[in-house]
């Protein structure tokens, strides 16, 4: 008979769980998050899931990841919006994304979110605002291109850290000479080659940063066929098989990323995620290496393409408040912090630049803020709803030269003709 009380007691303990007892296997709610995997983003968002989970017992949150490439994953979540798919609550999206995807996805003002907007970069949040006036994404992080060198290797052959492209290839030329002695794997600088959207933000850099201009102004004129332009395509088809290797036409973040890390280059072009892992790397120590502006180029001043990424929630959820409420935790102060700190992701919630521990990870916050704050647009608002076009335009025509299948002003030639094609506006000077 005691026996049977006992176990009738331990019965009617396991049914009485905390949260009146919605079990982990038979949750009320089931959400889907397509999220990041690059560099330690996965970690990070298997955290939060699970911090949400704790804090809402009837969801159980399940995480998608996506592939690497932006462009892959722009195509993938189309197919699910062309579908109006219920199977992905809460969307991760680029930057160029909101206003082209806008009509899949909620809201969030409808959700509450006018209590944290003005928390975030407001650049951002405008960005991410219809003409409607609909706020369809919360900012989670933004990204900066920047310039990580070998502090070390700079000192082992007296050199500076360089501020102009001219300085940057003169330097990686003497580091790579000197350390292929004795790495025949060593690179003087490796960045985002492949036919890609990565290699779109690679070359804005170039062209902005010597005054040529982000292919489409705000006037809606096509600035690419200029000599400014041609200058810096040339000298980036010219550091192919010289400082950078030629599989470089082919490389992603994380094939530069692994390189650099590895101890096989003196520079490397990435966003900011790639410094926690930077730092982690067993081939140099973490101060000898560091983070600085893209150099520019003879007739302008660095620039930094932005990049970033949004949560949003998907229109066609069966859950809209859930998925709503989960984008806006994901993309609060307290998630992005610990994002920062997993992940090197750079938050947009201001608040954070004055974060001790932050700082403490990522001292050099405190002095790129401005970078992030000013980094220049890719033209995806002047161009919508033909961005991706636009973009396939300028990488295509561009990567044909750096792989020597065009000379640069053939290229550019054909990169203005396309992009006026596409958009119907017609060229101008950059400004
Ligand atoms: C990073 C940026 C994103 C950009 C992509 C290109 O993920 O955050 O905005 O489109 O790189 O590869």
């Amino acid at each position: 008979m005691k026996r049977l009380f006992i176990i009738l007691l331990a019965f009617s303990l396991i049914l009485a769980v905390p949260g009146d007892a919605v079990e982990a296997d038979d949750p009320e709610v089931e959400l889907t998050i397509a999220g990041g995997a690059v560099g330690d983003e996965m970690e990070w968002t298997e955290r939060a899931a699970e911090v949400y989970e704790e804090r809402n017992p009837e969801v159980e949150v399940t995480i998608y990841a996506t592939p690497d490439e932006t462009d892959e994953r722009r195509s993938l979540y189309l197919q699910y919006f062309e579908a109006e798919s219920d199977e992905i609550d809460v969307y991760q999206i680029d930057v160029m994304w909101p206003g082209d995807m806008a009509e899949h996805l909620l809201d969030l003002y409808e959700y509450g979110a006018e209590d944290y907007v003005d928390d975030h970069i407001q650049g951002i949040v405008e960005n991410n605002t219809t003409a409607d006036g609909e706020l369809v994404a919360m900012p989670s992080f933004v990204d900066a291109g920047l310039l990580y060198y070998r502090e070390d290797l700079l000192e082992k052959y007296d050199l500076e850290v360089p501020e102009t492209w001219a300085e940057l290839e003169e330097a990686a030329r003497i580091i790579q000479e000197g350390e292929r002695e004795h790495n025949p794997d060593f690179h003087g600088y490796i960045w985002q080659g492949n036919a890609y959207e990565g290699l779109t933000c690679n070359i804005l850099e170039w062209f902005a940063s010597n005054g040529g201009g982000n292919f489409v102004s705000h006037d809606e004129r096509v600035t690419v066929l200029n000599d400014q332009n041609r200058h810096m395509l040339e000298k980036a088809a010219g550091w192919i098989g010289d400082i950078s290797p030629a599989g470089v036409t082919g490389y992603v973040e994380e094939d530069a990323r692994g390189i650099f890390q590895n101890g096989n280059a003196a520079f490397m072009r990435n966003w900011p995620y790639a410094y926690p892992l930077a730092r982690e790397s067993e081939a140099f120590d973490p101060e000898d290496f560091g983070v600085t502006e893209l150099p520019s180029g003879p007739e302008g001043e660095s620039v930094a393409t932005l990049g970033g990424w949004q949560f949003a929630a998907s229109e066609h959820s069966e859950h809209p408040e859930y998925a709503a409420d989960l984008a806006m935790f994901l993309t609060g102060k307290e998630m992005q912090k610990e994002r920062a700190l997993i992940a090197g992701n750079a938050p947009t919630v201001l608040e954070l630049y004055e974060d001790e521990e932050i700082l403490e990870a990522y001292p050099y916050w405190e002095e790129f803020y401005d970078v992030f704050v000013n980094a220049v647009p890719r033209p995806s608002t002047v161009t919508a709803p033909n961005y991706d076009e636009v973009s396939t335009a300028i990488y295509e025509e561009a990567h044909d030269v750096l792989s020597g299948r065009k000379d640069a002003l053939t290229a550019l030639e054909y990169m203005e003709i396309r992009i006026m094609d596409i958009t119907g506006f017609p060229p101008g000077d950059p400004r």
